[in-house]
Parts: structure tokens; C-alpha cells; sequence
């Protein structure tokens, strides 16, 4: 039997134990008969938790783009593959058939080909959300290439970082991007980053915004005369199963981005399979994800999963609230979206608005309506579900990670009872479970502790490029045999509840931000001696940051320096990660191996300071009540 297609509950039964009990056969029939490859695999899935050794599909030869485009042009070549909405309203949408889209892929890899990029190496794409910036990922697929999209939010030191850590020798950028009435100067941005990455050798350049840039000659050429030379016809190479086929940065807890590395076979395998089960894709529907590339969820929820499916999958340059906040709401009216997939914090943000702006447009398409990147809280859950779902559509709490690769933990439409702030039940092939601080699984029905995963799945980050060792202390120690996700969770009859990080990663608007780089760019001002930084609720960020900074002596205002603080994280991390709150303090509280009992600090920015448990193993007890004094 298929499982490939979930509708109901005996379904999911039945896939979901199979999954369990012959995992092997479960991903071979999906695999199997769902897919196009070369050459068939010599085993289904090879691991070993301790050496964090996983393979999936062993000796399989594949390319995912024929996956996502070629398989699809005798069926469906006139079929929209991707709408690009862009940032301005009055702009025309753009409507690429899938016999475009291949074009283009075959065109651009024809480009990178040219360039002197080769099967294995690494393209850098530093783009806004547009058309070029879907073409180019699967371009580096096509000639196996491995793409880094670094989110085009990011600060030129954040870029720079990214480029030296992958070793990459191009990068693909734009002049520049539309956010809302703001242009920002990516290309600028790309020439500071490029002072300290001496590999790049050639910079590609989408024209976009038209705005004046500086073009170094022999480094920096424009990407739009390439393209209009190069072939329409692009033989794709044939990649192994376990090929890279992408880098994505992620922050961990030291200054260090971990690059997490996905191959192909799994990955494909299992972003496909998970979208067309979350968001019960059907054929002729248009799916809307208002995520970005640059993030995990559109590579697997804009780009691989749909176009896999052959699906109809929009891109939207813009933000939610320009030119007002009924700009999604107008766009799901105007391409009369299917399923519609976004973050708690726009949820959190247009909720604050007028629902005129909502009742304004007919939401009647929507069927399915989904949310990820922290947890939803349950008055978010509920606007959500009333007023854009209409109490009619599923809403699908979706969790995962970047490390995950695709979606492990949702409701499924038609087949979940959903109830707000669950992510509910694992999909077919996720095997969580709960562990307590003695690292013994909790076997019972109700429990709470730390999130783990027991079998390995297809879509699984492989390694972190350049460092597998720090992959297997990240995921691999805590609890021996398990993938430890770094979440906490409680379960009962309903499933799973995440209830948030458990390590030192804070979500602010849903933006996975470690505390170290931050803390490493307030402490490069010169008049700090040290910091530390904590979330704390805020209303619509889910969290937000509250930075402890020890002053030395200075002739500056403590205004100043917050600004010039803020100045820093801006430039060194990006905007995202500014702090809302800065407190001067005369010490931070430390064990007595010199580790700051972050614990503490998160008390008092939230406001909890009646108990703060056990502060004996404190070197500096008497500075907690200084701390609290001057709490802002
Ligand atoms: C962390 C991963 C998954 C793509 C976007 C974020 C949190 C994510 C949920 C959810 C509660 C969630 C977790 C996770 N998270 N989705 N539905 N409910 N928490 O990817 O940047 O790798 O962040 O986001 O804490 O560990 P990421």
C-alpha cells in the first residue's frame, strides 16, 4: 500500500505504524512511486547515533530539480510553477509556467557553468524575493552545486562570516531590494562583506531596484546579458543520494553560525511527502508561504516541497504591512490562495489592526492555514482561526527546525482534532520522545522534558559543514541513541505542546537568534566590559531582548552608548536582533566556573522575581539584588 496520501484517520493509523514498525519498506514504496530517479538504491537508511553517521537511500542517483521541474512540463508545462507577487501592489504578479521556470533554471545553470561553478561548489545567494532567487537555487541544483542562501536581512559581517565558512567562490546578489517604501542597497552591503572574504572571485547582479551601484570590473558582472545568451537547454547532472545539496546558517550557542548541511534523496523525499500531507495539497491549488528563502521554510515550503508536488506555489517580495496591513489578505483574494502558511509574529502584528482590513477581502479560497516558527499562543491561535480561517479551515501548527529539514510534528487536515497552541502528533516516520533531566525516557501518556527524536528521517541535517564534531555535541550527547532538538515539550491526550527553547537560542519574530553573536557585538563597543542578553514576552515579537551590560568608565551618556550598542548588533548581526531593553548593571550573576546563570537574568526581564530557585552555586550572590534594583 501507498501512504503517500493521508485524508483521513484510519489512514494516518495505518501509516503512521507502519512507519514505526518497517520504517525500511515505508520510505521505499514512497520513495519508489512517487519520484523520478536514475538509478535505484542499495539500501534504505544506514545509521549510527553515535558517530551521527545517517544515509538514506544509499547508492540512489537522482536530480531533484528533474523532481521539481522536468517530470512536470508533458502534464503541467503551462501550469503556473511559481507567482511572484512583488513588494508594490501596482506591479504586475508574475505567473512562471513550469516550462518557464525550467528555461530559466537550464539558462541560469548554463550561466553558473560558464562561470567556473562546478559539481560540489559553494554559491552564495544573497537575494531579495524575487523570481532570481528561486532560479538560482535550483540552478546550483541542476550542476550540483551547493547553494547558501543567506537571508538578505543579514549585515555585511553576518554575510562574510557565511561566505569564508562555506569557502565559497560566487556569490548571486541584486543592486538592490523593495521592503514596504524602503529600498534597501544589497549590492553595497555585498561589496563591505567582501573586503574580508578574499575566495570570492565573481560577484553576479540582478538588476532589480536600478538603483546606482559600484561594478568592479572583472569581479562584478550583470546577470540579465548572461542569461539572455546562455542555452535554454541544461543536461542536469546526476547526483548521488547523499550529495550535498545546500548550506543553511542557523545561530547555535557560541558567536559561530552551525552551517547546516542536507543532502538530496531524503531531503526531497521527505519535503515532499510532508507537503503535500500538511497542507493537503490537490491538484490545481495555490499554495501561499509568506516566508522567505533565506529561511529553512522556504526552501523546503516555497521551493522543493510544491515544485516537487507540482504545485503552484506563490513568492511575495513584500511585507505584511505595506502599503497597509490588508496587503495578505488582499493577495489571497487576488490569487485565490488554497493553503496559507505564516508566523505567529505577522498573525500577532495584524491582529493589533482593524479586521476592516480583513473583512475588506473575500478569504473564501482558503481551506488549510498554517503556522510556524515559535509557538502560536492561544489568542493568536484563535484570531487566526476565526477571522482568517473563518473557523472552516484547519489550522496546522507546525513544528520543526532547521536541522529537520522538513516538518515533523503537525496536525494533518481532515485527519487532527487541532487544538489551539499544540503541534499535535508526529507525522508518519517521526518517532519523538520526552526525556527528563536523568536522561530516562518518560513513558507516560502526560509527561513534560526535553524534546528528542529516536529514528533517524529522511530530511535530517547531515552534519554541520566543516565541523562534525560540534553536530554531534549539539544533537547527539545529550541523550544517547537521540536527536535532541534543544526544545522542551508536554504531552497528553491532544500530543504534543512545545513549550520553547531550552538552550540559549531565542526567538524573536520568529527569527532562531543566539545569544552569543549578539553578546560578541555589544562587547565590541569600547566602553563595555561584558554583557548578557535574555528574551523576555513582548506582545508581538513573541520575544524580545533584554541586554545586561557592565559599563567601564566612561565620558560618554549612557544614551549614547545604548544607541551606538544597538548601532553595533545592527551592523554586526542585523537589525532583527536589536535589543529592546538595556540595562547598565555593576556585575552579571556567575557560577563559580565563570558561566553567567542566564536563569536569573530571564527572571528579572520577565518580571518574575518573587523566587529564583537555587543561587547558591552563585560566586557574586549579593549582585542579584543590584540587578533587580535597576530593572527597567
Ligand atoms: C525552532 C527552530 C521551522 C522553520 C522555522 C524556524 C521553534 C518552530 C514551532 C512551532 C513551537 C516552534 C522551536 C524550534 N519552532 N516551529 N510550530 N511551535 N515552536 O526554524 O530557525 O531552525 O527554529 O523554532 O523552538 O526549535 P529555526
Amino acid at each position: 500500500m501507498n501512504h503517500y496520501n493521508i485524508s483521513n484517520p484510519t489512514d494516518y493509523q495505518q501509516a503512521y505504524k507502519k512507519s514505526v514498525e518497517d520504517p525500511k519498506d515505508f520510505w521505499e514504496k514512497i520513495a519508489k512511486e512517487n519520484f523520478v530517479w536514475k538509478k535505484q538504491w542499495e539500501s534504505i537508511c544506514e545509521h549510527d547515533f553515535k558517530e551521527a553517521k545517517f544515509t538514506w537511500f544509499k547508492g540512489a542517483k537522482l536530480n531533484i530539480t528533474e523532481n521539481c521541474l522536468d517530470r512536470h512540463l508533458a502534464t503541467k508545462g503551462e501550469q503556473a510553477a511559481i507567482i511572484f507577487e512583488p513588494n508594490d501592489p501596482k506591479e504586475d504578479a508574475q505567473h512562471i509556467s513550469f516550462n518557464e521556470l525550467h528555461k530559466r533554471v537550464c539558462k541560469m545553470a548554463n550561466v553558473l557553468k560558464e562561470q567556473g561553478v562546478q559539481k560540489g561548489d559553494r554559491v552564495i545567494l544573497y537575494l531579495p524575493m524575487i523570481p532570481e532567487l528561486a532560479v538560482s537555487v535550483l540552478a546550483c541544483a541542476r550542476i550540483g552545486a551547493v547553494h547558501s542562501v543567506v537571508f538578505a536581512g543579514f549585515s555585511s559581517t553576518a554575510l562574510a562570516s557565511r561566505i569564508n565558512d562555506c569557502g565559497a567562490k560566487i556569490v548571486i546578489t541584486a543592486d538592490g531590494g523593495f521592503r514596504g517604501a524602503k529600498t534597501i542597497s544589497l549590492k553595497t552591503i555585498v561589496d563591505d562583506a567582501l573586503k574580508e572574504t578574499p575566495a570570492i572571485t565573481k560577484v553576479l547582479v540582478v538588476k532589480r531596484t536600478s538603483q546606482t551601484i559600484e561594478m568592479i570590473e572583472g569581479r562584478d558582472v550583470f546577470l540579465q546579458p548572461l542569461l539572455d545568451a546562455a542555452s535554454e537547454q541544461f543536461e542536469a547532472e546526476v547526483m548521488d543520494a547523499e550529495d550535498p545539496l545546500f548550506i543553511l546558517y542557523t545561530s547555535g550557542s557560541t558567536g559561530k553560525p552551525k552551517g547546516m548541511m542536507h543532502t538530496t534523496a531524503g531531503y526531497m523525499v521527505y519535503t515532499a511527502y510532508t507537503f503535500k500531507n500538511v497542507f493537503n495539497y490537490n491538484e490545481g491549488d495555490v499554495y501561499w508561504c509568506t516566508a522567505d528563502i533565506g529561511w529553512i521554510t522556504g526552501h523546503s515550503y516555497i521551493v522543493y516541497g510544491p515544485l516537487a508536488n507540482g504545485a503552484t506555489t506563490i513568492m511575495f517580495e513584500g511585507i505584511p504591512s505595506y502599503p497597509d496591513c490588508g496587503r495578505f489578505w488582499e493577495v489571497v483574494e487576488k490569487h485565490k490562495v488554497n493553503q496559507f502558511y505564516t508566523a505567529p509574529t505577522a498573525i500577532r502584528s495584524l491582529a493589533k489592526e482593524s479586521l476592516a482590513l480583513v473583512t475588506k477581502y473575500d478569504l473564501s479560497s482558503l481551506k488549510v492555514i498554517g503556522s510556524v516558527g515559535e509557538p502560536i499562543n492561544e489568542e493568536a491561535w484563535h484570531w487566526y482561526d476565526d477571522n482568517i480561517g473563518k473557523n472552516n479551515c484547519p489550522l496546522v501548527d507546525t513544528w520543526w527546525q532547521t536541522e529537520t529539514g522538513g516538518i515533523l510534528i503537525s496536525p494533518l487536515p481532515g485527519v487532527t482534532q487541532t487544538t489551539p497552541t499544540y503541534a499535535s502528533f508526529p507525522l508518519p516516520g517521526i518517532q519523538p520522545c520526552l526525556m527528563d533531566a536523568d536522561k530516562k525516557e518518560l513513558a507516560d501518556a502526560t509527561a513534560e522534558g526535553a524534546l528528542c527524536i529516536k529514528h533517524p528521517w529522511p530530511s535530517m541535517a547531515r552534519t554541520i559543514w566543516g565541523n562534525h564534531k560540534r553536530y554531534i555535541d549539539t544533537y547527539f550527547s545529550a541523550f544517547a541513541g537521540k536527536y535532541f532538538t534543544g526544545d522542551g515539550a508536554q504531552r497528553d491526550e491532544n500530543g504534543y505542546r512545545i513549550t520553547g527553547r531550552m538552550d540559549d537560542v531565542i526567538i524573536v519574530s520568529g527569527h532562531n537568534l543566539g545569544t552569543a553573536p549578539i553578546e560578541d557585538a555589544i562587547n565590541e563597543h569600547k566602553d563595555v566590559a561584558e554583557s548578557a542578553i535574555v528574551g523576555y514576552p513582548h506582545d508581538i515579537k513573541g520575544n524580545a531582548l533584554y541586554g545586561y551590560v557592565i559599563l567601564k568608565e566612561t565620558d560618554n551618556s549612557p544614551e549614547q552608548v545604548k544607541i551606538e550598542i544597538n548601532q553595533l548588533i545592527s551592523n554586526q548581526v542585523g537589525p532583527i536582533a536589536k535589543l529592546n531593553i538595556i540595562q547598565f548593571v555593576p556585575g552579571l550573576p556567575k557560577t563559580r566556573s565563570g558561566k553567567i546563570m542566564r536563569r536569573i537574568l530571564r527572571k528579572i526581564a520577565c518580571n518574575e522575581m518573587d523566587s529564583f530557585g537555587d543561587i547558591s552555586t552563585l560566586l557574586n550572590p549579593e549582585i542579584v539584588e543590584d540587578v533587580v534594583k535597576g530593572k527597567l
